[in-house]
């Protein structure tokens, strides 16, 4: 049997008629399979793709001299700042309190620089616990659920690749003891070859495809479920959930929900709000949001010239020094407006992809020869009538689980999180010994279901008590 004459005049008519070189090979599961990736394309959407961003260079780095820092809620140094922050805690806690806030964790990448095989949620973090990212973070919200005694609602972006393993890993875990646990699915991108712009072939029934970047979040929590069912921005409405709460799965330092970011997020009435730590030099890798001729954008690191990374305060700080650490509130309101009314810009990613070549032959490239494309959360921000930019503490906030080894690694990650809970073991009034750098020699854990800060963790220790070796504390058994 030949293939649909149709879909193949298509695919012939936008140069992409070698997707079906192979049909007369496959069995109908391949067909099937086939089939079902090529449907899943926007032809003509891929077609103004390539003729901007593959045939021509269309990149839009803004032009340098149009770049302003942009105003930030920096971190209080006064204590009139102090009560401020205090007071807008307060604020954010009323929502929490109210059942209005869902958080949103960002879970569809390929970890491909972890090099990790499952879903990077499942990566074995806690320093003595092993326990995963998705368990530190899920524990975060019960607990802060029963803080405020209201539901907080989660919902994990996956994607096709990584949705089974993910949701096995959540029905295995009984969802960490949350009330509502909601994944959702996004979208995926075909690569091209970035010479001539044809869709690359993974196998004879398979393109090479990968997840549409996260900006694909705002319309997969748009989209209804594949039986027409209620989209989970219409669930969070039933309801009555304003407000979302959004990260990134790599970072176990997320403080989750934090009521002065809500709250400071509410009395700016805005749309969406950033998280930004100061960005210790010009190379790393965070985007930074700026000012554009006025309008708020990131610019992602990858697309920084360097003239740009490298400006000084005439104090000698970095003047674009705001680096987003991928933390965002959203109104759900805003999200439902910007999903009916624009689309994220697609961005251009140039990598190496194995392909079939002619003759079925699965190629691996030593150079970068395909390009993918990807839409970028943070794309959102200029589209926003109102927007807070808020500063947070890098040491007690951000440590994102990147790359196998060096930084951003498992070891930094692991030493950071013993790091910060030893901090909060000394305010309470423990002794911990720490290395002539102040890092500590052994892993120190903190189960949030113990304590989810500082503060709570104060009274829950015995008074004099001395760290002398890997200590757990979560609450069964308290200690191990
Ligand atoms: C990202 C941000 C960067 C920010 C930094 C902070 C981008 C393009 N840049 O960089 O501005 O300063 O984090 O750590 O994101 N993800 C999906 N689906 C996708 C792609 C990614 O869910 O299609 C998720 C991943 O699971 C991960 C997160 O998004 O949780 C970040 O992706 P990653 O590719 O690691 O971004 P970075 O380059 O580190």
């Amino acid at each position: 049997m030949s293939a649909d004459p149709q879909l193949a005049a298509t695919l012939d008519q936008h140069g992409q008629g070698h997707l079906l070189r192979w049909w007369n090979d496959l069995d109908a599961a391949g067909r099937e399979r086939l089939l079902r990736e090529i449907r899943s394309i926007d032809f003509e959407r891929l077609d103004d793709l390539l003729k901007r961003l593959v045939f021509a260079d269309e990149t839009s780095a803004p032009e340098p001299s149009h770049v302003r820092p942009v105003a930030v809620a920096r971190l209080p140094r006064t204590d009139a700042e102090r009560v401020a922050r205090r007071h807008a805690a307060e604020l954010g806690a009323e929502a929490l309190a109210a059942g209005q806030v869902a958080v949103v964790v960002v879970a569809g990448g390929q970890g491909t620089r972890l090099g990790f095989e499952g879903p990077k949620g499942t990566f074995p973090i806690g320093p003595v616990s092993a326990g995963s990212l998705f368990q530190i973070h899920c524990e975060k919200i019960l607990a802060l659920s029963r803080r405020h005694g209201k539901t907080i609602p989660l919902y994990v972006m996956t994607s096709p690749e990584n949705h089974e393993d993910t949701a096995r890993f959540f029905a295995e875990h009984n969802n960490f003891g949350l009330e509502h646990v909601r994944l959702f699915v996004q979208g995926q991108m075909p690569a091209v070859d970035r010479q001539t712009g044809e869709i690359l072939l993974a196998g004879k029934d398979h393109l090479a495809i990968s997840p549409d970047g996260h900006g694909g979040t705002l319309a997969a929590l748009a989209a209804r479920t594949e039986d027409g069912g209620p989209s989970c921005l219409d669930e969070m409405r039933e309801r009555g959930i304003r407000t979302i709460f959004y990260f990134q799965v790599d970072n176990p330092l997320v403080q989750i929900a934090d009521p002065a970011f809500l709250g400071i997020h509410r009395q700016a009435r805005a749309e969406v709000s950033f998280k930004v730590v100061e960005k210790i030099q010009p190379t790393e890798k965070v985007g930074v949001v700026v000012e554009v001729d006025g309008r708020p954008q990131v610019i992602e690191y990858s697309d920084l010239p360097s003239e740009l990374a490298e400006r000084r305060e005439p104090e000698g700080n970095l003047e674009l020094w705001a680096g987003s650490i991928a933390i965002h509130i959203f109104e759900r309101s805003f999200i439902e407006r910007i999903v009916a009314e624009a689309k994220l810009p697609f961005h251009r990613a140039i990598k190496k992809v194995s392909y079939l070549d002619a003759s079925g032959t699965l190629v691996g490239p030593k150079e970068p020869n395909a390009v993918k494309f990807e839409t970028f959360i943070f794309d959102a921000l200029p589209l926003a009538e109102r927007y807070a930019v808020v500063e947070c503490d890098r040491a007690v906030e951000f440590e994102p689980l990147k790359n196998a080894t060096g930084p951003d690694s498992p070891a930094t990650v692991r030493q950071r999180m013993s790091d910060l809970f030893a901090g909060w073991l000394e305010s309470a009034g423990a002794k911990v010994p720490r290395r002539s750098d102040g890092s500590v020699p052994f892993g120190i854990e903190i189960s949030p279901l113990f304590a989810l800060d500082a503060a709570e963790l104060k009274g829950k220790i015995p008074a004099g008590m001395v760290v002398e070796g890997p200590l757990y504390l979560c609450p069964n058994g308290g200690r191990t």
